[in-house]
């Protein structure tokens, strides 16, 4: 296992160029078309199951980072009562999730802002919850992004992450460039060691549950809608850095890695000391 320090950070500059990577190409749209509303495994039951180990009221204010196209957002804000704000290094991301606040009736809850995990545009400890699903392993620097988190959270604060964990020793070639990195695989660390980054920032884990099979049925969903899409959006899904090509190779990786436990997805939930 590595050890959450300065080894695992990339040059601010490299860091820098593969956030940017990462959010423009979850700002696709033909990203969009393949993953729907929610882009991460388990959609937004697995969001609710989150949510409900974050001991939130409708007094609550929860941060939710990474927040993409702003699904789990809306969905806090709609179902739970709470007052949510989403921060994403996507600008298009973000544009989007605002509007659909505002079309839903939602703006007055909900607020979207551009702006880095690392380096998160919010003051200290003024959340009572902070959110991360599917993001913290894309982050050039998870030390320092779970800093933030601790930061902003108010003591007793808790956090729900929910990632990819992998074996990074055992993962095939086919998943570990840089495609494989945005899609949240190459740099998926072992739970135990998020728990340990979390721990590094002061955020004591106090709940994980592994949901291996909805990254199955994730893998599943993106093969049934690529096979459509080909025909009809092949040129969109290469702008889009979809390597049609490889797509066979890379799925079927993915689903011998996640049936031998090289590949899975958690939920972890911790707290900061009261
Ligand atoms: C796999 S998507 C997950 C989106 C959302 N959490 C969900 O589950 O639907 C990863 C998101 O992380 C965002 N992202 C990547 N690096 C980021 C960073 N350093 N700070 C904030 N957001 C980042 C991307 O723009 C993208 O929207």
């Amino acid at each position: 296992m590595t050890a959450p320090d300065e080894s695992t950070r990339l040059p601010a500059a490299a860091g820098d160029e593969l956030k940017a990577c990462c959010a423009a190409a979850y700002s696709s749209d033909v990203v969009a078309l393949l993953l729907g509303d929610s882009y991460h495994p388990g959609g937004t039951a697995l969001t609710r199951r989150l949510t409900g180990h974050l001991a939130l009221t409708d007094a609550s204010r929860v941060l939710d980072v990474a927040s993409g196209r702003g699904t789990t957002a809306l969905l806090l804000a709609d179902a739970f009562g709470v007052c949510v704000d989403g921060v994403d290094y996507s600008p298009a991301n973000t544009a989007l999730a605002q509007g659909t606040a505002a079309a839903t009736g939602l703006a007055e809850r909900v607020t979207f802002t551009t702006g880095d995990a690392e380096h998160l545009p919010f003051p200290d400890g003024v959340f009572d919850a902070v959110v991360c699903e599917c993001a913290l392993c894309t982050f050039p620097d998870t030390v320092q992004a779970a800093a933030e988190f601790a930061r902003v959270l108010r003591p007793g604060g808790r956090v729900g992450i929910a990632d990819v964990t992998a074996a990074p020793d055992r993962l095939p070639p086919e998943l570990t460039g840089l495609g494989a990195r945005i899609a949240c695989i190459a740099d998926a660390r072992p739970p135990a060691e998020y728990a340990e980054i979390l721990a590094a920032a002061g955020l004591r884990t106090i709940h994980t549950e592994r949901h291996d099979a909805a990254m199955t049925r994730m893998i599943d969903q993106i093969e049934a809608r690529l096979n459509l899409l080909r025909m009809t959006a092949a040129a969109r899904l290469a702008d889009a850095g979809v390597d049609l090509a490889a797509a066979p190779a890379v799925l079927a990786a993915s689903r011998a890695a996640i049936a031998d436990g090289t590949l899975g997805y958690t939920l972890l939930i911790a707290e900061k000391s009261p």
